[in-house]
């Protein structure tokens, strides 16, 4: 099999692990991750490579350069969305592994050593928190982190960690030293519609729009819903209703900057027919690349918020998730992939992604490149992602 064949046969067999009718069910530390990663870790042995898994449960397969020079790593990772798609994170960890093993063919010791990682808990599904594994070996994620975020069952990361054999108590200890690495690559696809419909088959991402996340908890008066008259009511779920809205128009009002704001989540309690609502959690998702532009979606949701205290009589607390800041990618590795693209005459644009990815943790610590490939439609986080495979192969080959 070639490094290509192999990509696609890892893709498939990983996207086996939580398949439902529904798209995948594969949130990161549940057993459908676990069946993932041993997929992987099977295929990372399989090439020789010696594998260990860290401190925050990353998994590193390696093989040993010639010489002492930094090494190349590439990866992703293999959680994925509530009823998510079978490409998102999962091809970069395939395709690293592809690679490795056409490089391999060709020489069985090159100069640098070359990794592949899988990065735990990309998504924010699972613990409300983005890129926990390559937070953690850039230095990112603290102690103190993994006991506050928690899942919906009130999982702390530090148990659900501790259950996959982690040690978060030694974060520290598995940080990366930026002297033993030359460079990160994560091919991911695109997620977004430009490449497909565009016909370019590979994109150079030149930054990355970070998310200020956050949760919103409302609290109102549940009452019965038949005998409380209209003008004596604090519902939380109207206020809700309101602040969703607020959140819209005001990224709407800051999309000539490319900045997005949504609210993925909402739990109405009690949640019942009869009852006027008593309390609503939201959950915000703000990102942009220009900095700037995310503070003032933010301040416009602020400003709405406190007065829809006010003219509602609720109450609205918010508890911050993170507030990160958009990241460049390495200039000189964009270049270079750019050249090889004019050499081999691939069709190619250097682009920004609106999606988060580990790349941009890795940026923090080592020059990092993000290389897109087309999804149909630019249709992801959805259970009809897919991709045509032989639009792949360049942005593969590159
Ligand atoms: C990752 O999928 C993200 O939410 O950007
Ligand atoms: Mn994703
Ligand atoms: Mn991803």
């Amino acid at each position: 099999m070639t490094g290509f064949e192999r990509t696609r046969d890892l893709v498939e067999r990983v996207s086996r692990c939580g398949r439902t009718a529904d798209g995948v069910l594969r949130l990161a530390l549940t057993e459908e991750d676990r069946r993932a990663r041993e997929i992987v870790v099977d295929e990372m042995e399989r090439l020789g490579m010696t594998v260990r898994t860290d401190a925050c449960c990353n998994i590193w397969g390696r093989c040993e350069g010639s010489g002492d020079h930094p090494g190349v790593v590439m990866g992703s990772h293999l959680d994925a969305v509530p009823h998510g798609g079978d490409y998102d994170g999962v091809l970069g960890v395939a395709a690293g592994l592809g690679v490795v093993s056409d490089i391999l063919a060709e020489n069985p010791r090159p100069r640098r050593s070359l990794s592949v990682v899988v990065f735990t808990s990309e998504e924010s599904s699972r613990f409300s928190l983005s890129c926990i594994g390559s937070r953690a070996v850039t230095g990112n994620l603290s102690l103190g982190d993994t006991l506050r975020f928690r899942d919906e069952k009130g999982i702390t990361l530090l148990n659900a960690l501790h259950s996959f054999g982690g040690q978060p108590e030694y974060l520290q200890r598995d940080c990366l030293a930026p002297a033993s690495y030359h460079s990160y690559f994560e091919l991911h696809i695109e997620q977004g519609p430009v490449l497909d419909w565009s016909g370019e088959d590979v994109g150079i991402v030149e930054a990355i729009a970070a998310p200020t996340r956050f949760m919103l908890e409302i609290v109102g008066q549940q009452v019965h819903s038949g005998a409380c008259p209209m003008n004596m009511r604090h519902d939380a779920l109207t206020a809700a209703a309101e602040l969703i809205l607020a959140v819209e128009r005001a990224g709407g009002e800051e999309s000539e900057f490319g900045s997005v704001a949504t609210v993925g989540v909402c739990q109405c309690e009690p949640g019942a027919m009869n009852v006027v609502p008593g309390r609503v959690v939201l959950k915000v998702d703000i990102r942009g690349i220009v900095e700037k532009s995310i503070r003032r979606v933010f301040r416009a949701v602020i400003s709405r918020l406190r007065a829809v205290e006010k003219e509602r009589g609720v109450k609205i607390a918010l508890t911050p998730y993170c507030g990160d800041s958009p990241v460049a990618m390495d200039g000189l590795l964009a270049r270079r992939i750019e050249g090889v693209c004019r050499q081999r005459g691939v069709k190619y644009r250097r682009m920004p992604s609106g999606a988060g990815h580990d790349a941009m943790y890795m940026a923090s610590l080592i020059p990092s490149a993000l290389i897109f490939v087309p999804c149909k439609d630019g249709i992801s986080h959805n259970p009809a992602e897919s991709v045509l495979w032989e639009r792949l192969r360049p942005g593969y080959e590159v």
